[in-house]
């Protein structure tokens, strides 16, 4: 990924000294990484909005924490930009929003304000300032193919874009991981938390390129026959015995 770096990265970002490893083991996913259904590790941050426990941070409430390889880069630029727009949309779902990028509070202030000026918009959710990376090791967020060269090249080792979603409980319900190259899709950040707010709702599962209103799947693990009885006795279309779908409007 190093040589994936703009041209336009600021020069100390593509010859910042090498990052002290906080995890005894030199790959990712060596370091018992944080897996869905599992609790996120806790850890204290220095944000834009103050100091955090993440935990507390969290605390009761669904929660995204997604992660940015530097700041004043382009594609991350457009990804806060996203985010920001779509606070309302997140607030409706009752989900916390807290981003992380590898730089001090002194740049995201900058940053934020280059953010809030580019997308016409106000990012009112904390950043994580995570220049030493260790909230980055700490959930198995750094590039493989920057940890193997470092090694051999030296280098930076980049946070990766990742997307953890977590659940009042405290459990991760589910991860997108992307490399620096490749912006997320916000939309598919929405989407995937109102399929895991309605299945846990009502107990369905949803298929592919789902959206909120379109018909769902019953589970293996209810009978056509409770199905009929919990969703209506003509609300449940059987296109194979395991292939069941009913509709649970929005
Ligand atoms: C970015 O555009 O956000 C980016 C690209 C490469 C490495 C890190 C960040």
């Amino acid at each position: 990924m190093a040589s994936f770096l703009p041209r336009a990265a600021p020069r100390a970002l593509r010859f910042a000294a090498r990052p002290v490893l906080r995890t005894p083991a030199f790959r990712r996913g060596f370091a018992t990484p944080p897996v869905a259904e599992q609790p996120p590790p806790n850890f204290q941050a220095k944000t834009t909005h103050g100091d955090i426990d993440f935990h507390k941070y969290i605390e009761g409430s669904w929660a995204i924490l997604f992660s940015h390889p530097a700041d004043f880069t382009p594609v991350c630029t457009t990804e806060l930009g996203a985010f920001a727009k779509l606070k309302g949309e997140f607030e409706k779902r009752g989900v916390k929003m807290i981003g992380l990028s590898a730089n001090d509070l002194t740049q995201h202030d900058q940053w934020v304000n280059d953010i809030n000026e580019v997308a016409n918009t106000t990012v009112s959710f904390p950043i994580i300032a995570d220049a030493d990376r260790s909230v980055a090791y700490l959930y198995d967020m750094i590039s493989q193919d920057d940890l193997d060269a470092l090694a051999t090249k030296g280098g930076i080792a980049f946070t990766i874009r990742a997307v953890f979603v977590i659940d009042p409980a405290k459990k991760i319900r589910l991860t997108m991981l992307y490399p620096a190259s490749t912006g997320r899709n916000s939309s598919e950040v929405l989407r995937v938390i109102d399929s895991l707010q309605l299945g846990d709702e009502r107990g369905i599962a949803t298929p592919i390129d789902w959206n909120r209103g379109e018909d769902v799947i019953v589970p293996p693990s209810v009978s056509t026959e409770d199905a009929r009885k919990k969703f209506g006795q003509d609300n449940v279309r059987e296109v194979k015995p395991y292939l069941r779908f009913t509709n649970v409007g929005k």
